[in-house]
């Protein structure tokens, strides 16, 4: 009797801790830094089509969900324009560094996600 007590006790314990303290996950995570830092531009949607694109924009944020124009980029090509801005890959200085403000951890899951918004792999080889 005792011993099934503490048993059960033991479980619930064990429930809360795995449970009660989860940290957000990566993915919840990289939701809130793209809504942060990419959304004005390049849209929720990743559309390119943020509220700070208006008609006097310069240049056309690129549109996430185009896989034409995201294939042609490798993981290493849109992990240095995230960091270093348009200008590493000869794009516009409109589409600002971020490597003094986004992680590198963060940087590899926002190019998860942009993967996952073009539904696209980049160029093999
Ligand atoms: C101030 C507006 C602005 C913000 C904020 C912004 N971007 Fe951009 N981004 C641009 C513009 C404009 C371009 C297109 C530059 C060009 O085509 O010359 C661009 C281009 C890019 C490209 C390269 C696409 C290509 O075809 O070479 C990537 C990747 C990218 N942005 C990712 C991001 C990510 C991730 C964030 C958030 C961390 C972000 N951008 C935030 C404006 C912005």
């Amino acid at each position: 009797m005792k011993t099934t007590m503490k048993t059960i006790l033991a479980a619930g314990v064990m429930l809360t801790a795995s449970f009660g303290f989860a940290a957000p996950s990566a993915a919840e995570n990289v939701d809130k830094v793209y809504q942060f830092y990419c959304t004005q531009c390049h849209g929720a949607d990743g559309a390119g089509k943020g509220i700070n694109v208006t008609e006097d924009f310069p240049v056309t944020p690129r549109a996430f969900t185009n896989a034409v124009e995201m294939s042609k980029l490798t993981d290493a090509d849109i992990v240095n324009v995230i960091k270093e801005g348009g200008p590493i890959t000869g794009k516009s200085a409109m589409m600002p560094p971020w490597s003094k403000t986004i992680s590198e951890e963060d940087t590899k899951a926002l190019l998860a996600k942009l993967r996952e918004l073009c539904k696209c792999q980049g160029p093999a080889g």
